[in-house]
């Protein structure tokens, strides 16, 4: 810490993972102590995937830390298209201080960040989704009051959240439990990953194609739509394999008596999620929407902040978030 970029989870230390959680904790308990923390700094967003939470808590975030974001959309950047990743992460590091960028191919985002001279973060590619997995992760200390040992199921898609759920859930000491249809699991590459971090930090990363045995005994119940942005012409044929892993009242009853349940959103009520497990007492997905917008004031903090101070600082004190209370 500081940190340069944030494009995956797995770039990072467990320890920088609880700090930035442990930041984005303070950031939310105490905003008006960041309000001018990013002052004069401009994120420029490119999206070329539509999205509300992402764009909405990164302009409303940087705007409270004092800074500016501009919205770049798919018909303006065309990244790679129109012009070369090279070209325009050479234009953008001469006019902003950062780029989130949200995009298909995760390797054009490690292209970007290799060629640009500012600190890049991934928004969501088609393989991860990190800032997603801070918040979420942040939501569960809150609710559960911790998060080593939590057994955190994740049931649908072993899509991008999967993949961004299990690496920060290996650096944090949780127990992951992924179900999904045979041929939807997550990439090999990703549960290696995972398994060989939560090997080192007492966690562990499981796949099985039974959702009742990822549901059984779960602390966190975790879902996703069947198709992710750029799958849409899959989706007939999704929702027929997918249907036996719908998250409805009689999978979730598997799960612990307290077990919350959790969505990245957007959600599809009546496929992924039944209306009744999404609007009930133990659904946490608007808390875990609003921790967007903490869990990225802390990661623009950590990769743009001028000097690095309040990086810094909670690089030296990291709060053991993730030990029981
Ligand atoms: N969860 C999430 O990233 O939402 P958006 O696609 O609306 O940004
Ligand atoms: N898996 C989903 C997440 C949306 C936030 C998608 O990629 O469309």
């Amino acid at each position: 810490m500081p940190i340069g970029d944030f494009v995956s989870i797995r770039d990072f230390s467990p320890q920088q993972i609880e700090a930035l959680l442990d930041l984005a904790c303070h950031v939310k308990a105490d905003p008006r102590s960041y309000r001018s923390t990013l002052a004069g700094q401009t994120l420029a967003m490119i999206f070329e995937k539509p999205s509300l939470r992402t764009r909405v808590t990164f302009d409303v975030g940087i705007h409270q830390l004092g800074g500016f974001a501009l919205y770049l959309s798919p018909a303006e950047i065309n990244l790679g298209k129109r012009e070369s990743v090279y070209d325009v992460a050479h234009n953008l590091e001469r006019m902003v201080q950062a780029v989130m960028i949200r995009t298909f191919a995760h390797a054009l985002v490690e292209e970007f960040a290799g060629y640009a001279g500012i600190p890049v973060i991934n928004g969501l590619t088609d393989f991860s989704h990190p800032c997603q997995a801070l918040a979420d992760y942040l939501t569960m200390f809150e609710v559960k009051g911790r998060v080593r040992g939590l057994k955190v199921a994740f049931i649908g898609d072993g899509n991008n959240v999967a993949h961004s759920l299990m690496f920060a859930g290996a650096q944090l000491g949780a127990h992951v439990l992924v179900a999904t249809p045979p041929d939807f699991e997550p990439k090999a590459e990703a549960v290696a990953w995972a398994r060989e971090r939560a090997a080192q930090t007492g966690g562990s990363c499981g796949i099985t194609h039974d959702p009742r045995e990822a549901a059984g005994a779960a602390d966190v119940i975790y879902t996703d739509t069947w198709t992710s942005m750029g799958q849409e012409q899959e989706a007939e044929q999704r929702r027929r394999v997918f249907q036996p892993y719908q998250v409805n009242a009689s999978l979730f009853a598997e799960a612990q008596p307290d077990a919350i349940f959790m969505h990245c959103l957007p959600a599809h009520r009546g496929e992924e999620v039944t209306t009744e497990v999404m609007d009930s007492h133990r659904s946490v997905v608007f808390a875990q929407a609003e921790n967007r917008l903490h869990a990225q004031k802390a990661i623009m903090l950590q990769v743009m902040e001028a000097g690095g101070e309040v990086g810094r600082k909670f690089a030296g004190r990291a709060e053991a978030l993730t030990r029981a209370r």
